[in-house]
């Protein structure tokens, strides 16, 4: 199975970026983990601060993987351009957080992601990620 992660702005900062929220380790260190838990799965890795490149990675991960695991950071609660990109691909896509969104500010409980989306994981720190890959597997 190919699964595909795609990460938006600011978690290329995973580690040191508000750690009391999103932790002490970085993405890169997770994602090796994830790949020696999950052998079984082919485990690929996309980040981009920018709006379009994400939705351009949608586009082009469509039909080439059998699912997308994806954290659109910030972009979630504002961005109907990468909503109405998920509508368009055939490729399921699960949304994560790191944190409990629900949690936070109000601004934080609307996703524009959520509707169109397989199902949404948020609260479980990066172990977030493991269960969406875990949610694909079954
Ligand atoms: C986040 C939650 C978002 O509200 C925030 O803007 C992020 C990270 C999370 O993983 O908890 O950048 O998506």
């Amino acid at each position: 199975m190919k699964l595909h992660i795609i990460n938006g702005p600011n978690l290329n900062l995973l580690g040191r970026r508000e750690p009391e929220i999103y932790g002490n380790q970085s993405f890169n260190d997770y994602l090796d983990e994830l790949k020696q838990k999950y052998t079984s799965v082919e485990l690929s890795y996309f980040h981009s601060n920018i709006e379009g490149e994400i939705i351009s990675e949608l586009h082009e991960a469509d039909d080439n993987v059998d699912g997308i695991i994806l954290n659109a950071a910030a972009y979630t609660h504002t961005s109907i351009a990468i909503a109405d990109a998920i509508k368009a691909i055939e490729t399921p896509v699960i949304e994560v957080h790191i944190s409990n969104v629900f949690a936070r500010e109000e601004f934080r409980k609307r996703s524009y992601i959520a509707p169109v989306v397989l199902g949404s994981i948020s609260g479980f720190g990066l172990r977030s990620y493991a269960l969406a890959v875990e949610s694909f597997l079954d």
